[in-house]
């Protein structure tokens, strides 16, 4: 957007002022850093971006021939890998006020829960020790550092650092909120998008200790994408699988060799810096971002840097970001020493208060231009499974997933492998409201398509197959007694069953 006039000569800011409110010295650098560019950067010509060829990306399914692996590499390489879930969000689209990590997908059995159940059977499996490593905000670093301590005996070393927090500043001008010689107040901080992970985690001490004990590759992902997985569980499910058919030998050697570390071992065999993993952008995959050519060089886009005019050009941009990242450490640990980890923003602004606030923040895939090798995967779906929405949850507590030690398995029972489109309308955006409108979750073996409106409540044991809508007009409440199953309809008004 362009800037306020005030803005495009703003000064850089005092740094005594930045210190009396409580930043921290590589805060302060980072934090002028990305208001200069913010201030100066030329804009991107729409018309010099490109949807990426699709001979850039490389795809998953072929990996397993082209980078096969044993079971003893897999060990070994996997001693080199450190996971770091991002942990700094509160999940505020669903009305929550605690860390989002803390939302259950399943009785109990929250997101974090789940990370740690997948490391853990990774590294019984693998005999090996994979930590996680959590990067919280300030906004969920009390919680998170209580919610770890239930793990102490199991087999997954858990760590935490905290992210950096920024100031918001007024839009017209620049200057950090408040003005010089108020009180700073602790509602204008902020905290400055997944791409802060590689600088925090340096600060932290930990980028320096994960190198000392031998790692060389972190896997990033959103501590809410149940699909961001490291890919172990195929291989022993088809083994067992075969192995059944009595065609033990051959099997065994075959499946080892396939679908197993897939994109780890590429990654370490194509000395590939920094991995993207994209997939296919659906319909409903609205507020992320597209991979994008740039000059010839892979960029990701925000949709929430272009204006919505124009975001109809942008509808053909079909490799969706789905923030799982493959980082080589010492690859990180020379840009940042080297001061060319600088990363690409996106601007959000908030106006509470009546202010006009603006804050810059980084998503950590944009990463994807500034290292030397870089790479996008092409992922299926099932790598990307976010619950942002009280829609995406409903699909992920009814009969259609099951849990398996930390990994999300579609219900066999199903009888097609598409995910039903689920459009609940806002009177469950919130967690609070969605539970109180569920007696329990539906069955939802059989549905295509749901779309609730309206001020509607569920009984216990419903069952919804086809597609069903269920419109409740304004001021008409509609109620879904217990034991009934929908079946191809559409309830407007009172229900007739
Ligand atoms: P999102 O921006 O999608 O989600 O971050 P959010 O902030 O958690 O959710 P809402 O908007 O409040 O509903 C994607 C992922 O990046 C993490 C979040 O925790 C989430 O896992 N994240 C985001 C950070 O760790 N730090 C940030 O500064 C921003």
């Amino acid at each position: 957007p362009p800037l306020d006039h005030g803005a495009r000569f703003a000064p850089p800011l005092d740094e005594t002022q930045l210190k009396a409110i409580g930043m921290l010295p590589d805060e302060i650098v980072a934090f002028q850093n990305q208001r200069k560019m913010y201030i100066n950067k030329d804009k991107i010509l729409d018309e010099e971006i490109r949807n990426p060829e699709r001979s850039k990306l490389v795809d998953y399914h072929t990996l397993h021939v082209v980078s096969p692996i044993d079971h003893a590499n897999a060990s070994r390489l996997l001693n080199k890998l450190a996971i770091i879930k991002l942990n700094g969000g509160l999940g505020t689209r669903m009305g929550c006020k605690g860390a989002k990590s803390s939302i259950e997908i399943a009785p109990g059995i929250n997101f974090l829960d789940m990370a740690v159940a997948h490391i853990e059977q990774m590294n019984q499996d693998y005999n090996v020790d994979v930590p996680l490593i959590l990067m919280n905000s300030f906004k969920t670093e009390v919680q998170t550092k209580k919610m770890v301590e239930k793990y102490n005996n199991h087999r997954v070393s858990i760590k935490t650092f905290t992210q950096s927090k920024f100031p918001r500043m007024y839009k017209d001008t620049l200057n950090v909120v408040p003005k010089p010689n108020t009180q700073f107040n602790p509602k204008d901080w902020y905290p400055p998008g997944s791409g802060d992970v590689f600088r925090a985690l340096q600060r932290s001490g930990l980028l320096e200790k994960l190198l000392k004990d031998g790692k060389e590759y972190i896997y990033i992902s959103n501590i809410e994408n149940v699909g961001a997985t490291i890919d172990i569980r195929k291989s022993k499910e088809k083994r067992k699988k075969k192995k059944k058919k009595k065609k033990k030998k051959y099997i065994f050697t075959l499946l080892f060799n396939l679908n197993c570390l897939e994109v780890l071992n590429h990654i370490h065999l194509q000395k590939v810096d920094f991995g993207l993993e994209v997939t296919n952008r659906i319909n409903t995959d609205c507020t992320g971002g597209v991979l994008m050519s740039y000059k010839d060089r892979l960029h990701l886009l925000e949709l929430s840097q272009i204006k919505t005019d124009k975001l109809k050009n942008f509808k053909d941009f079909k490799f969706w970001n789905t923030n799982n990242i493959w980082v080589n450490l010492k690859s990180v640990d020379q840009l940042l020493k080297s001061e060319q980890l600088i990363l690409d923003w996106v601007v959000s602004f908030p106006t509470e208060d009546h202010k006009q606030l603006v804050q810059i923040e980084s998503p950590a895939g944009m990463g994807i231009q500034n290292f030397n090798n870089s790479l996008a995967i092409l992922v299926p779906r099932d790598r990307y499974r976010p619950i942002k929405s009280t829609s995406q949850l409903l699909i992920a507590q009814s009969n259609l997933f099951q849990f398996d030690k930390g990994q999300v398995v579609l219900n066999p029972a199903r009888e097609t492998s598409d995910i039903p489109l689920v459009k609940l309308g806002e009177e469950f955006s919130t967690v609070s409201e969605y539970e109180k409108r569920f007696k329990s979750i539906p069955d939802l073996l059989e549905l295509d398509h749901l779309t609730v409106s309206g001020d509607v409540f569920f009984g216990t044991n419903t069952k919804l197959k086809g597609t069903v809508i269920i419109v409740a007009n304004h001021g008409e409440r509609v109620d879904i007694p217990d034991g009934v199953t929908l079946e191809n309809k559409i309830i407007s008004g009172t229900l007739r069953i």
